[in-house]
């Protein structure tokens, strides 16, 4: 693992001449101006992350092929269109430690957690338990899927599906996932690689390595860390994974998401299959028995929507050209600083810090805890600060390390401390109805 011990100790200083400072040393610099910020602070690409000219580049191409091609552009394309979720597999791989074969775009996070628990549901041998493991923090929308394969297979899931429980409301003890391992009946663990809303790293390798002791199978949901995070799926023998692309990949809003399938279980059958997850060579011999590919690409599923894939080749040029550990290693400095920040300048105004401070159990985001969360978040959006409020109080801050410099972490910190001293969120917090949090 890359030593960022220098991200957690770096002695910050107070003065806006230490951000320029920062800045004037930070080789991704440069990068920003391929971006198409119209909000001068951009502090929410773990959301949605924001146009660059390059996914601008491959969109338009994809169009212009359109128009040239049309159906042609299937086999004639520039990558040729029936190919594009292999070829943005490819492209992915590398971010998430993984074999080409491993790895495919197609689908929607939520349709690819449907597929890959229903599948490996599935997949368990007899004896097996049913059960899941999961934490009570997670992003609803893999519970709703979780909970609905379980039902279609007979399961309730109040039964079938455990959680984790958090100490704090924040975050996840590693240890408490290796201790419900052996109190429940559990036949897979799936966990996100970083917290939606705290942004709690959570340990992979650790997790899998226990899971796989006790003969359970792993997947993760990495939809707030690929692309910032580096990670070595194979290598760690994770079993399964999805994540969208639209936050630090900046593909685009609903832009097509992304799987991994061990090659361990290549052999397993996709529990949504479709005529796209087809062994290609034979998909258009139109046979009504379904021959799955013999890799990740059998769980697509329909027709892969080109124009919501085409703007990530551009995007993901962008990663590749600087590779994630670079963007690691600058992520990290730039929420260290962050968290310095809010502890000098707005810890006495009310504002607490949410994230983990061990680099090693931090995404790329901040949570940045006020009781009045909302009504500040509304505030900052009126200064041109974009970030995103998650009840029941927390804003999220997304210094992405593409496009965000030190300085804008220095002003954001700055515009803060004005609102909160002009008290400019309380028209908000009066709309609202008052402390959010008591
Ligand atoms: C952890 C996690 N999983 C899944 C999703 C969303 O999935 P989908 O793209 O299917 O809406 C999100 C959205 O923010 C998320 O944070």
């Amino acid at each position: 693992m890359t030593d960022h011990s220098n991200a957690s100790v770096r002695e910050h200083r107070l003065d806006e001449t230490y951000a320029r400072e920062l800045d004037a040393g930070d080789t991704l610099a440069p990068l920003r101006k391929r971006f198409d910020l119209s909000d001068r602070y951009y502090m929410d690409g773990n959301s949605l992350g924001p146009l660059s000219d390059d996914a601008r580049e491959t969109l338009d191409r994809a169009i212009e092929q359109w128009r040239t091609l049309g159906i042609k552009g299937w086999t004639e394309a520039e990558p040729p269109w029936f190919w594009y979720g292999e070829r943005l597999g490819d492209r992915l791989a590398g971010m998430v430690g993984a074999d080409p074969t491993e790895v495919v775009v197609g689908n929607s996070t939520t349709v690819n957690i449907h597929t890959l628990i229903g599948t490996f549901l599935d997949y368990l041998d007899g004896d097996s338990p049913p059960g899941i493991l999961a934490n009570e923090l997670d992003f609803p929308t893999d519970h709703y899927a979780m909970q609905a394969q379980l039902r279609q297979r007979g399961y309730d899931p109040a039964e079938h599906l455990h959680l984790v429980e958090s100490h704090d409301g924040r975050t996840i003890a590693t240890e408490d996932v290796v201790t419900a391992m052996d109190e429940h009946d559990i036949g897979i663990v799936f966990m996100p690689s970083v917290l939606y809303r705290s942004g709690q790293l959570f340990d992979i390798e650790r997790i899998t390595d226990e899971a796989h002791e006790r003969g359970v199978l792993v997947g993760f949901d990495l939809a707030h860390s690929i692309g910032v995070v580096p990670h070595d799926l194979s290598g760690h023998g994770v079993d399964f994974a999805v994540w969208c692309t639209y936050k630090y990949l900046n593909g685009g809003p609903g832009s097509i998401a992304g799987l991994y399938v061990n090659e361990r279980h290549f052999d397993a059958s996709p529990s949504l299959a479709g005529w796209w997850g087809h062994d290609k060579e034979t998909q258009f011999e139109l046979n009504l028995k379904f021959t799955p590919a013999e890799n990740a690409g059998a769980w697509q599923i329909g027709t892969i929507p080109i124009l919501s894939a085409a703007p990530l080749f551009g995007s993901t040029n962008l990663i590749e050209e600087v590779g994630v550990e670079r963007i690691r290693t600058k992520s990290l400095e730039l929420t260290s600083y962050l968290m310095y920040l809010i502890d000098e300048r707005l810890a006495d105004r009310g504002c607490a810090v949410g994230t983990p401070r061990d680099p090693d159990q931090r995404g790329g985001h901040v949570a940045m805890e006020h009781p009045d969360a909302e009504a500040l978040s509304l505030a900052l959006r009126e200064r041109g600060v974009i970030v995103d409020f998650r009840p029941p109080n927390v804003i999220r801050v997304c210094p992405a390390p593409l496009y965000c410099s030190f300085q804008d972490v220095y002003d954001v910190v700055e515009i803060t401390v004005e609102i909160l001293d002009n008290g400019e969120h309380e028209p908000h917090v009066e709309r609202i109805g008052g402390d959010q949090v008591t």
